[in-house]
């Protein structure tokens, strides 16, 4: 492997999903510039992401996205040396606009080209340099060392050292991978069914809470006091996971609620508005039916139950399989690693130090590609044109 100067200056785009994001990052680790424009309230209103306004909305924002970073770059173009993009996986048409535009600016400006996998992208969030927070595992050891608490608050981190084993938690995917260096990764369990965020999406989704269904499920299980508990689907001997089972056990606890409710004589109540999503799931009742609105201490309730059983599963899979490998650290990554309950718990249970990168680097973000994209060139790779997207792209392909 030759390894790139340590001031190769790389511009990434990642146009993957719903985020429209252009970052500069140089020597694989020092953010320029990382800038993201959310389509988030566009999506909203829907309920969920529309692949076709999602495409649209990219080709609108990517000439300023990118413009915004090289603002940012000393020297302007002057100070770019590569490009890269997210080619998968992810939504074609969305793709598409991101890798099109990284191949014409790299092209028309004779500028080497790589195509990113978004997946291995969210793990190298964890090489950017940045100032953590406090974390689960600082906060145990400043207990236990008697340290000033402000001493082990905030530190910059250092770069991961291998072996490692990842924990990719987003919206489209759920998997274990094991990394023995830069780019060799060995899949050690993935799900079987809905991905982990999915999951948070479509369980906000039947309680009413909303579009993105992690964060306000993060903010309706907050302080509740705990009333039961639900199923965890263990796949024993296996590093697989399923999250389909427990948001039916959500869905039936739901129904049996409203069921009860309409069974009580009481005023005529508003209609209850169930969002649609981007990956239709069951309703809480039966079309034309009038179901009973939830009550938010249920909701609350219900919202605690399923984190605390995903969050469980996640954490004790991690640490096993970082166990039973050796592994030197374990990298939490992708969207849902933004949940809080999943880094304090993770850092609670794991004897090893956990790299959870800051909440604006586990959502998608461009930085992450620069990242990865520089030890794709440092490995000597590097895209031809005729390379094309890949929605259904796997981790090691
Ligand atoms: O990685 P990401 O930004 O996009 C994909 O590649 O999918 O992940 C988006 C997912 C969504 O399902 C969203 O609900 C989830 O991450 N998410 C969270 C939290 N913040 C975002 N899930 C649980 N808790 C959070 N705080
Ligand atoms: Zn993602």
């Amino acid at each position: 492997m030759t390894q790139p100067p340590d001031d190769l200056t790389i511009l990434a785009l990642e146009t993957s999903c719903d985020e429209t994001a252009a970052a500069v990052v140089r020597g694989g680790r020092k953010m320029l510039a990382n800038v993201v424009a959310s389509q988030m309230d566009t999506h909203q209103r829907f309920g969920g992401i529309v692949p076709e306004i999602a495409s649209r909305q990219h080709i609108l924002s990517l000439a300023p996205v990118v413009e915004e970073a090289l603002r940012a770059v000393p020297g302007g173009w002057a100070g770019v040396h590569a490009v890269a993009a997210t080619y998968g996986p992810g939504l074609s048409g969305a793709l598409l606009t991101g890798l099109n535009t990284a191949k014409a600016i790299a092209w028309q400006r004779g500028l080497p080209f790589v195509g990113v996998n978004h997946l291995e992208a969210h793990i190298y969030a964890s090489w950017l340099d940045h100032d953590e927070g406090p974390t689960a595992n600082d906060q145990r050891r400043t207990q236990t060392s008697g340290r000033p608490s402000s001493a082990a608050l905030r530190r910059s981190s250092g770069p991961p050292e291998f072996p490692l084993v990842a924990l990719v938690v987003s919206g489209g995917h759920t998997l274990l991978a094991l990394l023995r260096a830069h780019g060799d990764y060995t899949l050690l369990g993935q799900t079987r069914d809905d991905a982990v965020g999915e999951a948070f999406d479509k369980v906000a989704r039947i309680l009413g809470l909303g579009y993105p269904g992690g964060p306000a499920i993060q903010r309706a299980a907050q302080g509740v006091t705990p009333a039961g508990t639900l199923p965890r689907a263990w796949l024993r001997e296996s590093y697989d996971f399923s999250f389909s089972g427990i948001k039916t056990a959500v869905l039936h606890k739901v129904q049996e609620r409203q069921e009860l409710a309409s069974r009580m004589p009481k005023a005529p109540a508003p209609e209850h508005k169930v969002p649609r999503g981007r990956a239709a799931g069951p309703q809480p009742a039966a079309a034309g039916a009038q179901p009973a609105p939830l009550d938010p201490v249920f909701v609350g309730q219900m919202a605690h139950a399923f984190q605390e059983s995903v969050v469980d599963v996640l954490t004790a899979k991690a640490v096993d399989a970082a166990a039973r490998h050796g592994a030197s650290a374990i990298l939490l990554a992708g969207g849902v690693a933004a949940n809080t309950r999943l880094r304090e718990e993770l850092a609670r249970r794991a004897p090893i130090p956990v790299h959870c990168p800051p909440l604006d680097l586990c959502t998608d973000n461009a930085a992450m590609v620069a990242a990865a994209a520089y030890y794709r060139f440092a490995a000597g790779v590097q895209s031809g044109w005729e390379i094309d997207v890949n929605p259904t792209l796997r981790l090691g392909a």
